[in-house]
């Protein structure tokens, strides 16, 4: 099958090359401290943990822009991390679960995306809706990540 030659050959590119492991490595966990810098600073903000606690839509839509452009680098990368281990990875519960979670965390962030739309501003008036996404987003972004460790550990 064309996916598992590939694989095969990636993954002893991969294991013969400090270079490419360091750089994958890197693109997917800086990805992460990007993206998910970015959006759990905003997740916060909504919460009112740390301020400011009014942001105007415009400039939670410049934070979309870094999450989203973050998370293609984070995929791209998470594609490569895992090619080099296929046969293993695919037969992983914990990179499934992990898989399930990362899902989960696209959907909430889609219905923030839709109820921030409706809202010029951020802040109390929002209601509950966004404070729950905020929170779901918060555990979601923390329980991936930690499914994330699990996987190579597990393995
Ligand atoms: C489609 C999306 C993603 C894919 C396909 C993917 C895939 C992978 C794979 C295959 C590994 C390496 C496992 C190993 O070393 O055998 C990995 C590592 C990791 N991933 Fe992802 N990942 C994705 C998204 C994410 C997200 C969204 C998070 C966190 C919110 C995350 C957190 C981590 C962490 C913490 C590690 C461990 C890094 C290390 O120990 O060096 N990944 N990922």
């Amino acid at each position: 099958m064309a996916i598992r030659e590939l694989a095969e050959a990636w993954a002893s590119l991969y294991a013969n090359s400090v270079a490419l492991r360091s750089a994958v490595s890197f693109a997917h966990v800086g990805g992460l401290l990007t993206g998910g810098g970015a959006a759990i600073t905003t997740d916060l903000a909504i919460l009112g943990l740390i301020g400011p606690d009014r942001r105007t839509s415009r400039e939670t839509s410049r934070v979309h822009r870094v999450v989203v452009g973050s998370l293609v680098v984070v995929i791209a990368s998470g594609l490569l991390l895992l090619l080099k281990d296929l046969d293993a990875l695919i037969e992983s519960r914990p990179f499934w679960i992990k898989m399930a979670l990362f899902a989960a965390l696209l959907v909430n962030g889609g219905l923030m995306l839709r109820v921030e739309s409706r809202a010029s501003a951020i802040d109390a008036a929002l209601g509950p809706r966004l404070r729950a996404a905020a929170l779901a987003s918060l555990v979601l972004w923390l329980a991936t990540t930690l499914a994330g460790a699990v996987v190579p550990n597990a393995l």
